[in-house]
């Protein structure tokens, strides 16, 4: 290559260099047209990919353990999520991609497919079969306070948690019941119907987190207008990095944008 000028030959360096360390990894395009047609809509796997991510990142860091380690078919809070589990794992292991990415890669796109927001995707995550710690994850039983003392000893604050909780918009229970009426869709019914009492399967968990002191008002404001889903893409991405630097990871957050279009 030629170079007319030391500037030119300096601009050439570091475009190559930014380009190197910046650009997705073509590989994300064909694992998305892959987990396309595998979320046909709001489906069972969209809504357990769109869970998994939580219960991968938030025990410890998002780094796969909850396939690798065995966490998915040993804990009984993973119950749900087996199946779904199993198909990420395969996916990761054929398009060579680690299982940390793949699990935040379908968490995305599983939002997208059941009508949430479009949030970013990074990839780079590294992977470990070190399981973590068990009870990280709170049960459906505990109270508001309790709920908050988990979230807060991981860094999310009463309104980071609110939003997240608005994923089980999106949700059913073991016995197939859905969350909120309108479950193929993440919206704010969600927290009317939890706060109202009209939904027989709601959680109790999330029944406190409507009516205790410490989370009642944030519930409320996230009932309508866009508080919830301003709040909620937010609360996923940094959900998704938890025990990761944003700084080492590259942004392929265009292939959410363009999936499902
Ligand atoms: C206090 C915290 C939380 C508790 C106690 C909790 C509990 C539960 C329970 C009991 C279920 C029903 C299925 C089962 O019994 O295993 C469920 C489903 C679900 N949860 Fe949570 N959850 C919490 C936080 C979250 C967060 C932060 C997310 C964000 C990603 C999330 C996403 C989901 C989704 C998407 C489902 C539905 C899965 C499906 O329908 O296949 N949950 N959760
Ligand atoms: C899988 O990716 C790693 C880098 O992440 C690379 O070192 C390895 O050669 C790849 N394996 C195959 C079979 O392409
Ligand atoms: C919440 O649950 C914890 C643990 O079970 C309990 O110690 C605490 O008293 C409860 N708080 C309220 C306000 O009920
Ligand atoms: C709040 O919800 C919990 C869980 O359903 C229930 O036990 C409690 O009685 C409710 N408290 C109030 C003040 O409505």
């Amino acid at each position: 290559m030629q170079f007319t000028s030391t500037s030119a030959f300096i601009a050439t360096l570091l475009a190559a260099s930014s380009v190197a360390a910046q650009s997705c990894p073509t590989v994300w395009n064909d694992v998305a047209t892959d987990i396309e047609a595998d979320f046909d809509g709001c489906t069972d796997s969209a809504r357990a990919a769109i869970r998994m991510s939580f219960h991968d990142c938030f025990p410890g860091t998002c780094d796969g353990s909850l396939i690798l380690a065995g966490e998915c078919t040993d804990r009984g809070e993973n119950t749900q999520m087996i199946d779904e589990c199993s198909t990420l794992g395969d996916k990761a292991t054929s398009f060579n991609v680690s299982t940390a990415d793949m699990i935040q890669f379908a968490a995305a796109m599983g939002v997208k497919a059941c009508a949430g927001p479009t949030i970013s995707f990074l990839a780079g995550r590294v992977d470990s079969s070190t399981a973590n710690a068990e009870n990280q994850i709170p049960s459906p039983a505990d109270n508001a306070t309790t709920i908050l003392d988990a979230f807060t000893a991981k860094g999310f604050d009463a309104t980071e948690l609110v939003a997240l909780i608005g994923a089980h918009s999106a949700a059913k229970d073991l016995n197939g019941n859905s969350l909120d009426s309108t479950v193929t869709d993440m919206d704010t019914t969600f927290f009317t119907e939890t706060a109202d009492g009209s939904i027989d399967a709601s959680l109790t968990s999330d029944k406190f987190l409507a009516n205790s002191t410490e989370t009642s008002e944030i519930w409320e404001s996230m009932e309508s207008g866009s508080t919830w889903v301003d709040a909620f893409g937010p609360a996923m991405e940094k959900l998704a990095l938890m025990g990761n630097d944003e700084a080492s990871l590259t942004d392929c957050s265009s292939i959410i944008t363009d999936a499902f279009a």
